[in-house]
């Protein structure tokens, strides 16, 4: 049976659960993270992760709208081209889940293709409260859609979701927005499989990645006119500020972006400008010399190939992949094989 079910006329608010489902991290595991990344003796690194507070989650929905930031609607290009012509021969799918969810925005273009009256379970996953909120108001009109927003990390969310599953049918994941470049490409291939490990044999996940192209365009993508992106990741240390009582002069950091082109990787990293001792609560001191950087995020990017290779080798046969025109990104959709 495909994908595509008449889109009902009938107008029926969908059921958002009032509880969110699971926990994000604990305020000691964002200290030991934080802890282990400045104590480096060598590169200095925070998580990437840690960017979404409110205020970065509010960040990031701002750099979406940015001219140079053509990820966003390029993703959405592809998903407003093929949301209604997706149909694999599975059986129907009950579940979407989507990892890291983000705002509900490019969900509620594949959502209305897919509910029916026997209903449909849409489990967002996300590790910002503010996000799952805008996410379960951006759909809460879908009718016949039950929401269940998991606020936890992706592994823990997506198993959490696959619980739900009913009985012979299947789940589709979403894993948008290039988020897969965020991760070194061996934890980007381990991540995969355990995304397989997760899911049976003929589920599908849809995944978004963003493509190599001409460095000034990739580069201009994290270094915009206006300096949200700066303001982005230097919220990474007014959150340390916040959070865990230290006291990061950010008027001593600069944001810079570097394309790493042996690596296919944007690099985001807050560099010193001066020479400076930062305290983290009561208990560790880092010591950072002027030009000094620390490597907040990576943003590794693929050639279309390359992403049916690495989908292949965790389990997964790449049915289609669909490229947008204007900003060289890919949309593949992978099913699931094997035991
Ligand atoms: C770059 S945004 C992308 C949002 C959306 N998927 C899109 O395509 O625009 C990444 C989202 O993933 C969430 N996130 C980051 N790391 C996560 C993790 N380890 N587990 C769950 N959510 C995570 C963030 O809170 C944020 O909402």
């Amino acid at each position: 049976m495909g994908w595509v079910t008449s889109k009902l006329l009938v107008s029926r608010a969908c059921c958002v659960e009032n509880q969110v489902n699971g926990h994000r991290f604990s305020i000691e595991e964002f200290a030991r993270d934080v802890r282990a990344g400045l104590a480096k003796t060598g590169q200095k690194e925070l998580y990437s992760k840690y960017f979404y507070d409110d205020l970065g989650t509010a960040l990031f929905e701002a750099i979406t709208l940015l001219p140079e930031y053509g990820l966003t609607r390029a993703d959405l290009r592809l998903l407003r081209a093929h949301a209604g012509r997706l149909s694999p021969e599975s059986g129907r799918i009950s579940i979407v889940a989507e990892l890291g969810s983000g705002s509900g925005e490019k969900a509620r273009c594949i959502l209305p293709y897919l509910t029916g009256p026997d209903g449909l379970i849409y489990c967002p996953i996300d590790i910002s409260p503010a996000a799952l909120t805008r996410c379960e108001r951006d759909v809460s009109d879908i009718p016949h859609l039950r929401v269940m927003p998991f606020e936890n990390s992706y592994v823990e969310g997506l198993a959490a979701a696959a619980r739900l599953r009913k009985p012979g049918s299947s789940m589709l994941v979403l894993f948008l927005g290039s988020s897969l470049g965020n991760f070194e490409p061996d934890a980007a291939a381990k991540f995969l499989r355990e995304i397989r490990g997760m899911v049976m044999p003929a589920d599908w996940v849809l995944l978004s990645t963003d493509l190599v192209k001409p460095v000034d365009r990739m580069l201009a993508a994290y270094q915009d006119e206006l300096g949200l992106t700066a303001v982005f990741n230097l919220n990474l240390l007014a959150r340390i500020n916040r959070e865990l009582g230290a006291n990061f002069n950010l008027n001593h950091f600069e944001h810079e972006a570097r394309y790493c082109d042996s690596e296919q990787r944007i690099e985001m990293h807050l560099r010193a400008t001066v020479d400076q001792t930062v305290s983290i609560g009561q208990d560790l001191t880092v010591q950072l010399n002027a030009g000094e950087t620390i490597w907040t995020e990576s943003s590794y990017k693929f050639h279309p190939q390359q992403v049916a290779a690495l989908a292949g080798k965790a389990g997964f046969v790449c049915e289609a992949q669909w490229i947008d025109a204007e900003w060289p990104f890919a949309q593949s959709l992978l099913r699931a094989v094997g035991n």
